[in-house]
């Protein structure tokens, strides 16, 4: 069995470029405020051009939410995007030129970020399944790693030539809670070192020869919209820190609170007030004055959702006994994560209006798990193109692109 590198690593994600000239009226609304990136008439012109189903992303909306979020933090608040959200080279390449960090989490990402050519200290590599040569791979690239236990901290020490800062991943006991199971709140988790076995842990590092715990990191809930949350979680994680300071000695030089910036996925669910979130984050460094480093954050979807439109016509339009399943060129090939949280993405069937009543949105694939959501939509017909919103993060990358063997969608970037 060829081993993937031999297979030449993942297939490569189709490209294009679009130019804003070619594709009119690309601007979108505010930013954090749309659920679609491209008015209707842009949507219909890149399907036009470039065939469906179709991811396209807007470059000037996956700016603009970056500078939004830098603009309302203060300086001592590090911002690494989270890769997994979406890995794509030409949106890494948007927000390394504005000058974020990056959160790494396989040895993938992490070549993907290398391939930017940052200075030391702005690569991150976590996760909960680090092999020995992804650790290797990191060190080597200078990346801060985030120890999730033991095991990490055993085999960094063995990999280390001389002292070495690394952050450990704690996994709360309390005080991160999600409503919808994407990280997995305060219950059982593969993640960090359980918040109980701390002590036991930080005895047995005190006795490694190179490796130093100087910073923390909690992350136990994702896709929060609501400051007040982030901030009570926030604040709990600092409460910790200083615990670690206190009764371990630890001399903490990051604390990595994680991501979990929400994102509206309908009309009725409010954005995330990131200037609330700013001024809180500004309270909690003055409320703890014996903590002299950086705090860090590693949003994922909030920076990326936003940019991001699926384009796919439909197929077939059947009723069946009593349901309309609405039958799309892609399912959950493009776009997985309707089925995993039970969430659709924001759907508009293009050039179409009238009375809406339910209906099933359906892909190609032989499975009924192929399913992007159940919501009232008007009419349709074969050929009708339906865009659907916000898909920029945890969009294609966390789809099921190979299942069935359906051509890829390309991914066009424009602006
Ligand atoms: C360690 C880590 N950091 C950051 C993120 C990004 O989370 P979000 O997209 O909710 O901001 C994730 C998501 O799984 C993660 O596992």
């Amino acid at each position: 069995m060829k081993s993937n590198t031999e297979r030449g690593g993942p297939p490569a994600r189709q490209t294009r470029s679009a130019s804003p000239s070619g594709t009119p009226g690309s601007a979108q609304a505010e930013p954090g405020h749309s659920l679609f990136a491209f008015d209707e008439t842009t949507c219909c012109a890149l399907a036009q051009t470039h065939g469906t189903p179709i991811f396209a992303y807007h470059r000037p909306t996956a700016a603009a939410q970056y500078q939004r979020l830098r603009a309302a933090l203060p300086d001592r608040v590090r911002i690494a995007f989270a890769v997994k959200s979406n890995p794509h080279a030409e949106l890494l390449k948007v927000f390394a030129g504005l000058g974020a960090s990056f959160d790494c989490a396989s040895g993938g990402e992490l070549s993907r970020v290398a391939a930017l050519g940052l200075p030391q200290g702005m690569t991150f590599y976590a996760g909960p399944g680090k092999r020995d040569a992804e650790l290797a791979q990191a060190l080597a690239q200078g990346a801060r790693i985030q120890a999730e236990g033991w095991e990490d901290l055993e085999r960094l020490d063995a990999l280390a030539t001389g002292p070495l800062a690394v952050n450990l991943r704690v996994h709360p006991a309390s005080g991160a809670d999600e409503s919808n199971r994407i990280i997995g709140g305060t219950g059982p988790s593969a993640f960090g070192v359980d918040e109980e076995e701390l002590p036991s842990l930080l005895e047995r590092a005190s006795r490694l020869h190179h490796v130093r715990i100087q910073g923390l990191h909690v992350f136990a809930a994702s896709n929060q919209r609501s400051a007040q949350a982030l901030l009570s979680t926030h604040a709990m994680v600092l409460g910790m820190a200083l615990r670690l300071h206190r009764e371990h000695g630890l001399d903490l030089e990051q604390i990595d609170l994680g991501g979990g910036l929400g994102v509206p996925y309908s009309e009725s669910e409010t954005p995330l007030d990131v200037e609330a979130l700013g001024q809180g984050l500004k309270a909690l460094l003055e409320a703890h004055p014996w903590f002299k480093g950086e705090l860090i954050l590693e949003p994922g979807r909030f920076m990326s959702a936003s940019c991001g439109v699926y384009l796919a016509k439909v197929v077939r339009v059947k009723e069946s006994r009593g349901t309309r399943f609405i039958i799309l060129e892609g399912g959950v090939n493009h776009l997985l994560r309707p089925l995993l949280t039970g969430e659709p993405f924001p759907v508009k069937v293009l050039g179409k209006s009238g009375a809406l009543r339910p209906a099933t949105l359906a892909g190609p694939l032989c499975t009924s798990l192929d399913r992007l959501g159940d919501m009232p939509l008007p009419e349709v017909a074969p050929g009708d193109l339906l865009a659907f919103g916000t898909v920029g993060a945890y969009g294609y990358t966390e789809a099921m692109g190979e299942f069935l063997s359906h051509p890829r969608p390309p991914e066009v970037w424009v602006g």
